[in-house]
């Protein structure tokens, strides 16, 4: 519940800019004070009445209003919040922020503001693909700014891809656990999660039977301790958890990609079961069965994300967690992939179809770590993440 709260809500110029209406009654209805600011562009989507009926508060539009000057100053006006929150956050927004420009009221408040920032991106997948956005956004994220979304999907101006904004409900889902205080508040956390998907040709991949159920349960459970989590997914069936920071992915290479993008991070947990080898070379066509007989694949090794991680020479995470997915032999394997990876520690579980964990709701699992070998009882999977979210959350203090 955000009572209490007070957001600084600033709505750019983009025609996303109609979901923050809902966003402000979302919002309010879970008892916050939301505090608008119209841009110029974001006033030719919604209307200033209609933002300022919904917040039930005094609308800020212009840098030199004389009026709200006396009542408030800019700088007070850009303090006044728990949260300041950019929705949407358009690529000119984008890119003022990161260039530290100041030409009108939204882009002073967010220069002058001494509060956490949130964006919540929006515009034309082109736009967000462009370089200069991407470069943006990792000034941006490397200045410690929150990021929700975008979506991926059909968009306004026709065309498909990410650059939605997120739903109004994923906004506020992401402001509770910003402002949840908890014991990974200010921690940066990546998890890895589901299963990889190797093409073998367009329409043919190769695959395991991961469900990104327990990679779910401790991205949901260390965001729960107010954790930042970056939630790298494979193609699961479980959905990724809400108010974190989603990227997906289909396969080993795109997640290798994916992780090293997200670095810096206090910690990583490496849930996802990525496969170990890809085809070498994937068909952009069909394989169609031959007279000559069968097709043969050839296989190249994928990188380990979890050795690279952890055995990198600087910014290497405080904590790197690995997970051992083994049918025999758990305790001496795990141990041994443990040393052989260089993680702290590593969750070990016994896969073999008979224990039902692959793809079920429990889990059963072997921590191993500097101080020893800890099996933990058999209970559900969003048990064991908020037991190893705790965990995790001591070893971070
Ligand atoms: N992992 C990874 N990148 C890979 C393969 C595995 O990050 N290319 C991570 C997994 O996320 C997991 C851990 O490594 O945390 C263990 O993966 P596993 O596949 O069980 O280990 P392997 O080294 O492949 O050993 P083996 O297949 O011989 O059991």
């Amino acid at each position: 519940m955000l009572a209490g709260k007070h957001i600084l809500l600033i709505i750019g110029g983009g025609i996303a800019a109609f979901k923050s209406l809902d966003l402000i009654r979302r919002l309010a209805e879970r008892g916050a004070t939301v505090t608008p600011v119209l841009t110029r562009a974001g006033e030719e989507f919604v209307t200033p009445l209609s933002v300022s009926a919904l917040a039930g508060q005094k609308l800020y539009r212009d840098l030199f209003d004389l009026g709200d000057e006396a009542e408030m100053g800019h700088i007070q006006l850009s303090r006044v919040a728990d949260l300041v929150v950019v929705a949407p956050a358009t690529a000119d927004l984008m890119a003022k922020m990161a260039g530290g420009l100041a030409n009108d009221l939204a882009s002073t408040l967010l220069l002058a503001t001494d509060t956490p920032v949130m964006i919540v991106p929006a515009m034309n997948v082109r736009m967000w693909e462009h370089a200069a956005t991407q470069r943006n956004l990792a000034t941006l994220r490397a200045d410690g700014i929150a990021v929700v979304g975008p979506n991926e999907g059909g968009m306004a101006c026709g065309e498909f891809g990410p650059g939605r904004m997120s739903e109004p409900l994923e906004i506020v889902a992401a402001i509770e656990v910003h402002l949840a205080d908890g014991p990974l508040k200010g921690r940066r956390i990546l998890v890895t999660s589901g299963p990889t998907h190797e093409p073998i040709d367009p329409v043919r991949y190769i695959a395991n039977r991961s469900s990104g159920a327990q990679g779910t349960a401790i991205g949901r459970a260390l965001a729960s301790l107010g954790g930042e989590v970056v939630f790298i997914t494979g193609p699961a069936d479980v959905a990724p958890p809400d108010g974190v920071q989603v990227i997906k992915v289909q396969t080993a290479l795109q997640m290798h990609d994916a992780v090293n993008a997200a670095l810096p991070v206090d910690a990583g947990v490496f849930a996802a079961a990525v496969a170990d080898w890809r085809v070498t070379s994937a068909s952009d066509r069909k394989l169609k069965k031959s007279k000559d007989g069968l097709p043969t694949l050839e296989f190249a090794e994928n990188p380990d994300i979890l050795k690279t991680v952890s055995q990198m020479k600087e910014g290497r995470p405080k904590l790197v967690i690995g997970f051992a997915a083994e049918t025999n032999d758990v305790v001496e394997n795990a141990t041994a992939k443990r040393l052989r990876k260089g993680c702290d520690w590593i969750v070990a579980n016994d896969v073999s179809p008979a224990t039902g964990i692959m793809g079920g709701s429990e889990n059963s699992v072997i921590l191993i770590s500097d101080d020893g070998i800890e099996s933990w009882p058999r209970m559900g999977k969003d048990q064991v993440a908020h037991q190893l979210a705790a965990r995790i959350a001591k070893a971070l203090a």
